[in-house]
C-alpha cells in the first residue's frame, strides 16, 4: 500500500461519519450523496441483520420440519431479506458439525449446493499444504525486496511466471515503464555538543534526491515543527531558510499523517529548507524509520524513528528555554546518495487466467502488488496479498468445473510509485462486450488472521432504483458470508473471514473501481488491535465503536433475546472458544510493519497464509459463480 490509496482502512461507522467532517481520506466518501446511500444502506444492513437473527430463532423454535432437497435459482431482487424462508434443520445438534450450514439462507439467496461441495474442495486444497508460505519465503529469501526499477523485481516476476507455468496455468505478462529509484549510502547524525556525532536512524523517502555533496553531505541546524501551519508562519518570518525541517507530528492515521511523508519536502523547500525529516509513519516505534514515496523536491527528505523525532524536539526545547547552559541549536550531518533514473526499465504486470465455463466475458480480476519497497522482504506489503490471490486461481484451477465467469489474477508492479500497473492494466483491459471486468478485489493491508472483505457495489447497482426490500449486493455478500464462513471454525477462529464491511477498494484496482466497478479488499484482522500498548509510542486513541466486530456482535446478539438457547446457540458458532481474543479489522496495526525493516516473513504464520488464502478464493469463488451483478 502506498500513498496513492485513499480509502480508509477502517470502514466502520465511525469512519463514515468523520469524512463528512474532516478526514479528506477516502475515495468513496468524498460526495455525501454517496455517503447518505451508504448509511441508508447501513440501516439496511443493519436491520437485515436483526432479520437473519429473528429468522434464525424463528427456525429453530417454531419453525415446522419441511423440505428442502432443490437447489434453490437465483431469485435476487424477488424476496425481501426480511421474507420467512422455510427450511429443513436439523436441529442444533447439527451446530457443532463443522459442514453445519443454514440452508434457509441457501433457498434466499441462491447458494447452490454444488457451490457447497467446491467451497469444502477449496479450503481442503487450501489447508492440506504450506505451499503459500513457503513459495513467498522462498522467493523472498532468494531475490530480496521488490523495488521497482530493480533486477531484483524482475528476477522475483521471472521465478513467479516459471511457478506458474509449472502449475499449468495461464499466464501473461505486460509491460509497464518505470523509473528507478537507488538509496545508496545514506545516514544522519546528531552533533551533539555534549557527545559529539550521536547516529540517528533514518531511511531515505523513495524519489529523495541526494544532498548536494553525496558523500560529505550537509551539516544544519534543525527546526522541529508540528504542522504546515506552524512551518509557514516561521517562514513567513524568515526563520526556515538553511535549517533542516524536522516534522514531528504524532501518527494518528495513515491518511491524516501521509501527506507529511508525501509532501513534507516540498512545503520545506519554499521557505528555504535545505533538507527534510519526516517522523515514521507508524503507530507505535523500536527505533524503526518507515519508507515511502514523496513528491520530489529538490531538497533531500527522510524518514527518522519516532523516538529519534523527539530528541530533536527536546533538544531544541532545551536550547531554547536554557540558552545560558545550551547555547547551540542542535545540528545534523544528513548525508544521502540517492538517485533517481526516470523511464529506466520496463517492468511487468503478471495476468494469470482462467476461463469462466458459462459467462467467460464476465471478468472477476483479484491480486496484489508485486513490487515492494528495498527495506525488509516486501513479504506483507504485499507479497502475501499477491500470493494469496495466485493460490485462490490456483485452488479454483483444480476444481471439478470451473467457475461462471473468468477469473483473472493481476500482480501489478510499480504500485508504489503512483500505481502505473494498475493505470496500464486499467488501460489494456477496457470494458466491452467481450470481456469486461464484473467484480474487482484487492489485498494490500497485509495477511494475519483473516477477518473479511470490504466492499463497494458497482456504479449501476448504487444507482438502480430499487424497491427497499429487493436484496442489494451487499446483502447477498453478507449473506454469502455468513452462509460459507460463518459456521466454520477450521479457518484461524470461528466465523473467520465471514464480515463484509462497506468501503472496498485498494490503489491497483482503483482505475478500475473509478468506472463504476464494484471493488472489494481483503480484510486481515488487526494484528496489534487498539487498546493495546502503554509505550508512549503507540497510539492513545480509544478504541472504536466497531459494531462488526465478535465481541460487539456478541453483544448484539445477547441483547436480541431473552431467548438464550438462541443466543447460546449462536455464541457456540462464532464463539467456540470462550477465551478467544476478539477481533477487530486491521487498522493501525499493519502500519507496524508498513516500509520498514520489519516487513519480513516473519510478520505471519504459514497457518495465516494458508487460512487468509481460503478465504480469499471462497470470496473470489463466490463472485465468480454467482450470477448478481455487484
Ligand atoms: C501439469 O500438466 C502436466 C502435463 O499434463 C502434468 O504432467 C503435470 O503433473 C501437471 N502439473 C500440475 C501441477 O498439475
Ligand atoms: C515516480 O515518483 C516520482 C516522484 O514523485 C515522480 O516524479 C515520477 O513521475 C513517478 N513515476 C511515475 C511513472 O509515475
Ligand atoms: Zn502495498
Amino acid at each position: 500500500m502506498s500513498e496513492k490509496q485513499q480509502y480508509s482502512l477502517l470502514p466502520t461507522a465511525a469512519n463514515s461519519a468523520a469524512t463528512t467532517t474532516t478526514t479528506p481520506n477516502t475515495t468513496f466518501t468524498k460526495d455525501t450523496a454517496a455517503d447518505a446511500t451508504r448509511y441508508r444502506r447501513r440501516l439496511r444492513i443493519g436491520f437485515f441483520k436483526l432479520c437473519l437473527v429473528a429468522a434464525a430463532f424463528y427456525t429453530l423454535f417454531w419453525m415446522p420440519l419441511d423440505d428442502d432437497s432443490n437447489d434453490s435459482d437465483n431469485i435476487l431482487n424477488e424476496r425481501s431479506p426480511s421474507h420467512h424462508h422455510h427450511h429443513h434443520h436439523k436441529g442444533v445438534h447439527k451446530a457443532h458439525h463443522k459442514d453445519y450450514r443454514d440452508r434457509g439462507l441457501a433457498k434466499q439467496y441462491g447458494f447452490a449446493k454444488h457451490m457447497d461441495a467446491a467451497v469444502e474442495q477449496i479450503v481442503e486444497g487450501t489447508l492440506e499444504s504450506n505451499i503459500v508460505w513457503d513459495r513467498l519465503a522462498e522467493m523472498t529469501d532468494t531475490y530480496g525486496p521488490r523495488i521497482v526499477g530493480s533486477d531484483a523485481l524482475e528476477k522475483s516476476i521471472d521465478w513467479i511466471v516459471g511457478k506458474v507455468k509449472a502449475d499449468n496455468l495461464s499466464v501473461t505478462t505486460e509491460d509497464v515503464m518505470v523509473d528507478y529509484w537507488q538509496r545508496n549510502e545514506e545516514s544522519l547524525h546528531f552533533l551533539s555538543p555534549t557527545r559529539g556525532p550521536v547516529k540517528l536512524h533514518i531511511l531515505g523517502l523513495g524519489y529523495s534526491v541526494a544532498t548536494p555533496d553525496p558523500v560529505n553531505g550537509l551539516t544544519a541546524e534543525v527546526l522541529v515543527v508540528q504542522s504546515k501551519e506552524e512551518l509557514d508562519q516561521l517562514g513567513e518570518a524568515g526563520e526556515v531558510e538553511g535549517k533542516v525541517v524536522v516534522w514531528n507530528r504524532r501518527f494518528d492515521s495513515y491518511d491524516t499523517s501521509y501527506m507529511y511523508r508525501l509532501e513534507g519536502a516540498v512545503w520545506a523547500e519554499k521557505h528555504g529548507a535545505v533538507a527534510a525529516l519526516v517522523r515514521a509513519l507508524g503507530p507505535f516505534s523500536l527505533q524503526t524509520p518507515h519508507t515511502g514515496g514523496s513528491i520530489a523536491a529538490k531538497i533531500p527528505t527522510a524518514s527518522i524513528s519516532a523516538e529519534d523525532a523527539d530528541l530533536l524536539e527536546r533538544s531544541q526545547r532545551r536550547h531554547q528555554q536554557q540558552p545560558e547552559q545550551y547555547p547551540d541549536w542542535p545540528k545534523v550531518k544528513l548525508v544521502m546518495g540517492a538517485t533517481t533514473d526516470l523511464d529506466a526499465r520496463v517492468s511487468r504486470n503478471i495476468i494469470v487466467e482462467l476461463k469462466g465455463r458459462e459467462k467467460p466475458e464476465e471478468v472477476v480480476v483479484l491480486g496484489g502488488h508485486i513490487d515492494s519497497w528495498d527495506v525488509g522482504s516486501g513479504a506483507v506489503d504485499d507479497g502475501i496479498g499477491c500470493f494469496i490471490a495466485w493460490e485462490t486461481i490456483r485452488q479454483l484451477s483444480r476444481l471439478d468445473q470451473p467457475p461462471r465467469r473468468t477469473v483473472r489474477v493481476v500482480f501489478w508492479t510499480s504500485e508504489e510509485n503512483t500505481s502505473v500497473g494498475g493505470v496500464v492494466y486499467a488501460k489494456n483491459h477496457p470494458e466491452s462486450k467481450e470481456s469486461r471486468h464484473v467484480f474487482a478485489f484487492e489485498s494490500d493491508t497485509g495477511v494475519f488472521d483473516p477477518y473479511g472483505i470490504g466492499f463497494t457495489p458497482s456504479q449501476s447497482q448504487r444507482n438502480l432504483l430499487r424497491d427497499p426490500k429487493s436484496i442489494t449486493p451487499m446483502d447477498y455478500l453478507a449473506a454469502a458470508g455468513e452462509y460459507f464462513l460463518g459456521s466454520r471454525e477450521d479457518l484461524g477462529y470461528p466465523g473467520a473471514g465471514r464480515h463484509v464491511l462497506p468501503n472496498g477498494g485498494g490503489a491497483d484496482i482503483e482505475p478500475l473501481c473509478e468506472k463504476g466497478i464494484a471493488c472489494a479488499n481483503f480484510m486481515p484482522a488487526d494484528p496489534f488491535p487498539l487498546p493495546y500498548s502503554t509505550s508512549p509510542y503507540a497510539l492513545t486513541r480509544p478504541p472504536l465503536e466497531q459494531e462488526d466486530s465478535d465481541d460487539s456482535q456478541e453483544r448484539h446478539q445477547y441483547h436480541q433475546g431473552e431467548h438464550g438457547h438462541n443466543h447460546l446457540h449462536r455464541r457456540h458458532r462464532h464463539h467456540h472458544h470462550p477465551d478467544e481474543a476478539p477481533r477487530r479489522p486491521v487498522d493501525s496495526g499493519y502500519f507496524y510493519y508498513h516500509h520498514t525493516e520489519a516487513d519480513t516473513m516473519g510478520a505471519f504464520t504459514p497457518e495465516q497464509a494458508k487460512q487468509s488464502a481460503a478465504v480469499m478464493a471462497i470470496w473470489t469463488y463466490i463472485a465468480a459463480e454467482s450470477d448478481i451483478e455487484f
